[in-house]
């Protein structure tokens, strides 16, 4: 995630139904700064799909912006994310029932995955071939406190890249955690561990201590500039120290706790 947005949207292309922030795919330009000698900026449209501000509490679009930076960290398979710049005049270009809610201001992008679909059942996870990885995954979600990965539906906050016949899982929709930061319901004091059983079984102890090695390896500075990133728009100072301090907090925690849960489940597979 970039501070200072270079993505502005122009135009609405679709929505996507069925979540709650209904993230909408929108053309959007990409500025990049080039020397002042060549007195130009490079320009490129791209299609993103955009969390825009006024579906949910913007501590939600802090929270995907934050889950994406570190699952890149971790190798864990997600979008590309960024902030997008969307104001009124591209707002205009959305459907009627978007109008009504959305909101100008810095929108949650992320790279558009065309070849994808949402999971139909558990069966599709468990044949995909980077299995292995719910590892890390598993291991970001509770540093995150992640609390619906599988939302009480039934359904998963997962895609499966379909460009291989048996598939890849691509992790999307971080909202739902960090929350509390946000003084939100749950407890800070309390450990949460909310990943789900039936991936749990999938993944792989080597990839779990990867994702142990990658998280205990990163530096409190890292984790510093991805919080100080999250635009002001999306979360007041206090919130901000919040974010940082509970990451800084749980990441010691999350080794032990997950070779505890590990070993209670009679080892890793
Ligand atoms: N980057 C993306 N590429 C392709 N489809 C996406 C992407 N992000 C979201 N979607 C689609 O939108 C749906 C809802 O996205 P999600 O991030 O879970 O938002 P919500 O907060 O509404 O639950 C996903 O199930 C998927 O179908
Ligand atoms: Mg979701």
């Amino acid at each position: 995630m970039n501070a200072t947005p270079e993505l502005v949207a122009l135009n609405f292309r679709k929505v996507f139904k069925g979540g709650s922030a209904q993230p909408q795919v929108f053309l959007c330009r990409r500025r990049t700064l080039v020397p002042a000698s060549q007195a130009a900026s490079l320009e490129a449209d791209e299609h993103w799909v955009l969390k825009l501000m006024g579906s949910v509490p913007s501590i939600e679009l802090a929270a995907d912006g934050v889950g994406s930076c570190f699952a890149k960290m971790l190798g864990v398979p997600c979008p590309c994310a960024e902030v997008c710049e969307v104001d009124l005049d591209a707002l205009t270009t959305a459907p009627a029932d978007v109008r009504v809610w959305a909101q100008p201001g810095p929108a949650f992008a992320s790279e558009w995955l065309v070849n994808t679909k949402n999971p139909a059942s558990l069966y599709d996870l468990s044949r995909v071939s980077n299995s292995a990885l719910f590892a890390r995954l598993h291991v970001l979600d509770a540093w995150l406190e992640v609390l619906d990965r599988r939302k009480p539906d039934g359904s998963w906050n997962l895609l499966i890249d379909t460009t291989t016949s048996s598939g890849t899982f691509v992790a999307i929709d971080f909202g739902k955690s960090l929350t509390p930061c946000f003084g939100q319901v749950i407890s800070g004091a309390q450990w949460i561990d909310n990943f789900p059983a039936e991936l749990r079984e999938l993944k792989a102890s080597t990839e779990l201590a990867e994702g142990l090695r990658l998280l205990s390896d990163m530096l409190d500075a890292d984790i510093s500039s991805v919080v100080d990133a999250i635009p002001a728009a999306w979360i007041n100072e206090k919130q901000r120290q919040a974010v940082r301090q509970f990451l800084l907090d749980r990441r010691p925690k999350v080794a032990g706790r997950l070779a505890k849960s590990a070993a209670a489940a009679g080892g890793m597979t």
